[in-house]
């Protein structure tokens, strides 16, 4: 243990040396201490010293959505750095068991309720997951996407601001980019939506853009490419039953749910002829929310903030190699058939992840695609047995 006097004079000095200190001896290092949103940072949260005392006195974060996937690992993560979670899910696709902190059933439409959260809650920022996600429901039924994805997100935006909450994070995806840009995608490739879900993700964006001009909200948008995979402790995956990704359409066919796997188009302009995407496991999303909060928790307070990161590897993998890959990990055939091409189903969607980072210090620690694959068949083994 430390006198009070010495550890003054450490608090002292890394006040005066934000980030850490190194002490030598002899010239030479021997000890490095590091102020904790260091130390997080360099380990991406996946080392957790902090006591269980501590658990939940950091930031109180509303986590919209949080009961389904993505959200589940991102608010888990959130309470493993010692913030406190409240989860706002209408159960529309999430389970209640995914929830995590707090839980509150209730609809993002509902403006009165989100009143009472944000009177009742203090609410630090706001983690924004909550939508309607299917590309091919969303071209049939675009009103249940506006009315979702922008009037339901309009209506967090207003009772944030209302409330003077300005720290948000969200959710939005590659599909926003444009089909005929070459990958690697930068966050400045042109922009071009395709579909409804693209279009109102994109709409969100711009609501933040305004916002922050109105009333200084700050935002970092993630553009995710394809989140894969599940909890490395098993406890938390996706939960589909009728899946439209590729993966858990994959283990269907590996757990005998699903006879055969269609592959669409084996025609493209790729070394196997099938499309290449680029898959982030999902530990990993949730470690780049965290880093996207730390970055707006530490600006300052009246700063108008829109920033868009891609969070990505860089590293795209084909269909056939992904089916390939499940073959050996999972030691089960997967049957597939070629069907045709899917209406504007692009080549090749890789990210380029320098923004990310570079300036949050994003380093993807999951997503190879054989831990994808592993946690991935671990958890639909046992959640769809
Ligand atoms: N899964 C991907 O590969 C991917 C890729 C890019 C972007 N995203 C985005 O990530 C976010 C999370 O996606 P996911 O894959 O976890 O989907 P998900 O369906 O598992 O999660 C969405 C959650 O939001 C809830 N929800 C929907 N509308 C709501 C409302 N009006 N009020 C309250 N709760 C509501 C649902 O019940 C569900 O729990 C979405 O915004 C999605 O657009 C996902």
């Amino acid at each position: 243990m430390f006198s009070r006097k010495v550890l003054k004079e450490l608090l002292e000095a890394t006040t005066r040396h934000p980030g850490g200190l190194l002490v030598l001896e002899e010239n030479k290092p021997k000890l490095v201490i590091l102020d904790y949103l260091s130390y997080q940072k360099m380990t991406m949260g996946k080392l957790n010293l902090l006591p269980q005392q501590f658990a939940g006195t950091g930031p109180k974060i509303l986590v919209t959505g949080g009961a389904g996937y993505i959200g589940s690992h991102a608010a888990r993560h959130l309470i493993a750095q010692g913030c406190s979670v409240v989860t706002l899910d209408n159960l529309s696709t999430g389970k209640k068991e995914f929830a995590q902190g707090k839980f509150i059933k209730g609809d993002l439409a509902d403006r009165e309720l989100l009143d009472e959260i944000f009177t009742a809650e203090k609410i630090d920022a706001v983690m924004h997951f909550a939508a309607s996600i299917e590309v091919e429901e969303s071209v049939h039924d675009p009103g249940k996407y506006y009315r979702n994805n922008v009037f339901a997100g309009l209506n967090l935006l207003e009772a944030m601001a209302k409330h003077g909450v300005k720290r948000i994070v969200f959710s939005s995806t590659c599909t926003v980019y444009d089909e005929r840009a070459a990958s690697p995608l930068a966050e400045d490739a042109p922009l071009n939506p395709t579909s409804p879900y693209a279009e109102t993700k994109l709409v969100f964006e711009h609501m933040l853009f305004w916002y922050a001009q109105a009333c200084a909200l700050q935002s970092v948008t993630l553009r995710y490419f394809n989140a894969a995979g599940a909890s490395m402790d098993g406890s938390l995956g996706y939960a589909g039953e009728n899946p439209t990704h590729l993966i858990p359409n994959i283990l269907n066919v590996a757990l005998g749910k699903k006879e055969v796997l269609t592959v669409f188009g084996n025609d493209f302009q790729t070394h196997d002829g099938t499309t290449i995407r680029d898959f982030v496991h999902v530990e990993d999303l949730a470690a780049a929310h965290y880093l996207a909060l730390d970055y707006l928790l530490s600006a300052r307070d009246t700063k108008p903030i829109v920033e868009v990161f891609n969070v990505g590897t860089g590293q795209g993998h084909s269909v056939l190699e992904i089916i390939n890959e499940a073959c050996d990990r999972t030691g089960h055939m997967i049957r597939f058939e070629v069907g045709p091409r899917r209406a504007g189903d692009r080549e090749r969607v890789v990210a380029d992840p320098s923004k990310i980072s570079k300036v949050l210090g994003f380093v993807p620690k999951y997503s190879d695609i054989a831990t994808i694959i592993d946690s991935a068949w671990r958890w639909h083994k046992a959640y769809f047995k």
